[in-house]
């Protein structure tokens, strides 16, 4: 069975690195890592192949940046090709970035099966670029796996048959566990001159947060006022770090004392610093799943969440510029709740995949 795996943007190489390790141990699978190129920067790509020992893409699309069209239909016009002269037995799209959806109207156009992981999250707020990925993902491919109950029940909500749903956990949670004892070996804390459990972590990358001006200034402001507090880091991502070039406002959080601000960084020593963080200020989807795990504090600059069970089981709160001072000082002062591990958030999700694909095969489907 060829089953190609399709990996675009940082999210997604944690995610499928797991499910290529279990497929390639099953014998009559042969998995196929097809990159499309969307993230292409050595520290928002390469790195992720390093730290997770995956090979070289077998297939490079080499897409790369552009508007959401120009993206998409890029990702659809090159993935169709391959997949005409390839002709694997299954897709797998994981996330909700904009090679997402592409990869998954070409193949599910040709016929080709397609199977969604972390299917079924929603935000419901169209406003955000992934919503309109996550909807049209799921509407059209064959198999969605969730992680977690209420995936499900937004699938059943909008009609999709209830024999395409698979609950199979969280695949973030795989990579974790996978990376757990390389993590704990490498240094992290005094190359930054942080001391464990004394300091924040923050990421930002968010169209709504760092596209809008007037939210990224206050935004610049508050984290610089929590700094004051307690040391902060803030590994860039490249989105942002063009806006706060362009803007300037790179100098307000330069200028403050215990501001540390350094290159996106690989999943070792990204974890490394999360896991031995006080808290969590983000607006990224996986670290509010990573924190809830490792039951640490996350701060979410989000109206809303497609996660919506690390918040009624987890540890992470929804935020904005002019709440968020006081969760900080919840927290510091220990009144921050303690949340709980979400069911199937266990480190088997890829074993689970794998046997429900080999289910499918038997059954002639794929
Ligand atoms: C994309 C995903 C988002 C995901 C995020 C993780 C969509 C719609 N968005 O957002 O869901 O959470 O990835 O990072 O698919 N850039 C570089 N180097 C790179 C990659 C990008 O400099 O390696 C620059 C691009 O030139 C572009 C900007 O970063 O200007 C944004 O990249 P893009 O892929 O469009 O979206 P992200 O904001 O990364």
């Amino acid at each position: 069975m060829i089953i190609h795996l399709i990996v675009a943007a940082r999210p997604n190489f944690m995610k499928i690195a797991p499910l290529y390790h279990e497929l390639a141990r099953r014998e009559c699978i042969d998995p196929v890592i097809v990159h499309t190129g969307q993230h292409y920067d050595l520290n928002m790509s390469e790195v992720f192949f390093q730290d997770f020992n995956l090979p070289e893409p077998h297939i490079h699309l080499g897409v790369g940046s552009g508007s959401h069209a120009e993206q998409t239909g890029q990702v659809m016009i090159a993935y169709e090709k391959v997949l005409e002269q390839e002709k694997p037995d299954l897709v797998v799209v994981v996330g909700d970035v904009n090679s997402t959806v592409a990869a998954t109207l070409s193949a599910v156009k040709l016929g080709i099966r397609t199977a969604h992981l972390e299917a079924g999250l929603r935000s419901f707020d169209r406003t955000m670029p992934e919503e309109i990925n996550r909807i049209v993902t799921d509407a059209i491919a064959d198999y969605l796996w969730t992680p977690s109950p209420d995936g499900n029940e937004n699938l059943i909500n909008e009609g999709v048959d209830i024999s395409k749903i698979s609950h199979v956990g969280n695949i973030m949670i795989d990579s974790l566990e996978m990376m757990r004892e390389k993590i704990a070996s490498i240094e992290t804390l005094g190359q930054f001159n942080l001391e464990e459990g004394g300091y924040g972590v923050v990421t930002l990358h968010r169209p709504s947060n760092v596209d809008n001006l007037k939210t990224l200034k206050k935004l610049c402001h508050v984290l610089s006022d929590i700094s004051n507090k307690m040391p902060l880091i803030f590994p860039v991502h490249p989105r942002t770090s063009k806006q706060l070039e362009k803007t300037g406002y790179i100098n307000l959080l330069k200028g403050s004392k215990q501001f540390t601000l350094t290159q996106p960084l690989g999943y070792k020593e990204f974890m490394s610093l999360v896991m031995q963080s006080r808290l969590l200020i983000t607006d990224s989807g996986g670290i509010q799943e990573e924190t809830t795990y490792l039951g640490i504090p996350c701060l979410t600059l989000r109206e809303n969440t497609e996660r919506p069970i690390t918040i009624t089981e987890g540890t992470n709160r929804l935020c904005r510029h002019d709440t968020i001072m006081a969760m900080v000082d919840d927290i510091l002062a220990g009144r921050f709740p303690k949340g709980k591990r979400p069911h199937l958030w266990d480190g088997k999700a890829a074993v689970r995949i794998a046997d429900h694909i080999l289910s499918i095969k038997e059954k002639g489907a794929a």
